[in-house]
């Protein structure tokens, strides 16, 4: 008797109880705990009881036959191991329940070797699959812990960038505070209120740079909540065109838009996170062009609107100075910015975070010295994508 087996139990149905009596005393022997049971419904019920690992069944028996115990069983319990007991002549019946995935069939008169043997192969089954499973679940687990540590260490290199653009942009504002500052005390020591007055505007100049800069990183920390309402999807580039016009027509910029024009659309949508996304595009746009103007070059800054199917497009076309490799491979992913004091690298990456909470797209094409074309497509909504 192997020790082991005390830990493996075996439903034994047969209906002679010759055969029955001697698998009994040969397996209890052998160390099993085993229910004998003299018929397909007796051995169904103490199934459903005591779930066995293994079962011997005779194929052919009144009322439920052998089969049939087969089917019902791997039915609620696929890895339970069944053994078939078959007489001579039974070739048939045997196939049918290979078929059904019986582990092994023996048959009448029964040895009690191989019965042992047949007993032992199921056994080894079941402890080989009980460690997989087991191995599968440390895997498992194993696996997950990685993604959770790339998650993290993605989530890490993140924050990272973040900081090191955060840094650098208030770094610049810190300098023209102490600046402001220095000025402001010259003022103060000198009496000089030209002093004082200019420190004074520098000052409100740099609170008022630190103060949009907290706005940006609220804004872009704090999940948007999406507004969807029924709107013409010219309205916010009406309003940007309206906006910008004054500043366009200063540096010399042609700014034109193509509306869809037709008054009868409406599109559920956030009207005032789509306004954000095209201004940061067209204020990007407008700060395309060299300073001092090129008196060759006509400057254009393009903005359309056009449907398609099942979304809206907003386009934002430049003919300025486009982007090196650089800052298009990281434009969407940190906060870079190419203007100094005057940016902060926030539009973009914002921009792209509501058009991904619209479950949008974000693009662009661009050449060096030519011009950038930027596109975003929102979704015609059909419910709610996300949110109310
Ligand atoms: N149309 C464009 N033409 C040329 N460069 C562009 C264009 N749009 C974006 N860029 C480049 O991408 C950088 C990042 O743009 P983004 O809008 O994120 O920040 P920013 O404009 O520098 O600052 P902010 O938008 O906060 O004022 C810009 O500094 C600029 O170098
Ligand atoms: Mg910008």
């Amino acid at each position: 008797m192997k020790p082991d087996n005390q830990n493996y139990t075996i439903l034994l149905v047969d209906d002679e109880p010759g055969i029955r009596n001697v698998l009994d005393i040969t397996l209890t022997h052998a160390g099993f705990k085993v229910w004998p049971a003299s018929n397909g419904d007796q051995g169904w019920d103490l199934f459903r009881e005591n779930h066995p690992d293994i079962v011997i069944t005779d194929i052919k028996m009144p009322g439920i036959d052998g089969i049939d115990l087969l089917k019902q069983i791997k039915e609620i319990s696929p890895d339970t191991e069944v053994i078939m007991i078959t007489g001579h002549g039974d070739m048939d019946l045997a196939v049918k329940s290979l078929q059904y995935e019986a582990a092994d069939f023996i048959t009448k008169p029964i040895d009690s070797a191989e019965i042992e043997t047949a007993v032992q192969k199921a056994v080894d089954r079941i402890s080989i699959n009980t460690r997989i499973r087991s191995y599968m679940a440390d895997l498992e687990q194993l696996i997950k812990e990685k993604d959770r540590a790339i998650d993290e260490s993605r989530t890490l290199s993140t924050i990272g960038q973040t900081i090191a653009g955060m840094s650098h942009v208030i770094k610049n504002i810190a300098g023209g505070l102490k600046g402001s500052s220095f000025i402001l005390e010259q003022g103060i020591e000198n009496e000089n209120r030209e002093y004082l007055v200019k420190g004074w505007e520098m000052m409100k100049k740099n609170i008022d740079k630190i103060t949009n800069l907290s706005l940006d990183l609220l804004n872009y920390a704090k999940t948007t909540r999406l507004e969807f309402k029924p709107c013409h999807p010219d309205d916010p580039v009406k309003e940007i065109k309206a906006l910008l016009d004054h500043q366009a027509r200063q540096a010399g910029i042609d700014l034109t838009v193509t509306l869809l024009g037709s008054d009868d659309i409406r599109v559920n949508m956030d009207a005032k996170a789509i306004h954000t996304c095209v201004m940061n595009l067209a204020a990007n746009a407008l700060d395309a062009f060299e300073i001092p103007e090129d008196p060759e070059q006509t400057r254009q800054v393009h903005v359309f609107v056009q449907q398609t199917d099942d979304a809206v497009v907003y386009q934002v076309h430049d003919n300025g100075m486009g982007m090196n490799q650089t800052v298009q491979q990281t434009v969407f992913k940190e906060f870079i910015t190419t203007k100094g004091t005057r940016g902060t690298g926030f539009g973009l990456m914002t921009t792209r975070k509501i058009v991904e909470e619209h479950h949008g797209d974000i693009g662009f094409t661009t050449r060096e010295g030519k011009g950038s074309k930027f596109w975003i497509t929102i979704p015609l909504l059909k419910k709610n994508p996300k949110g109310d």
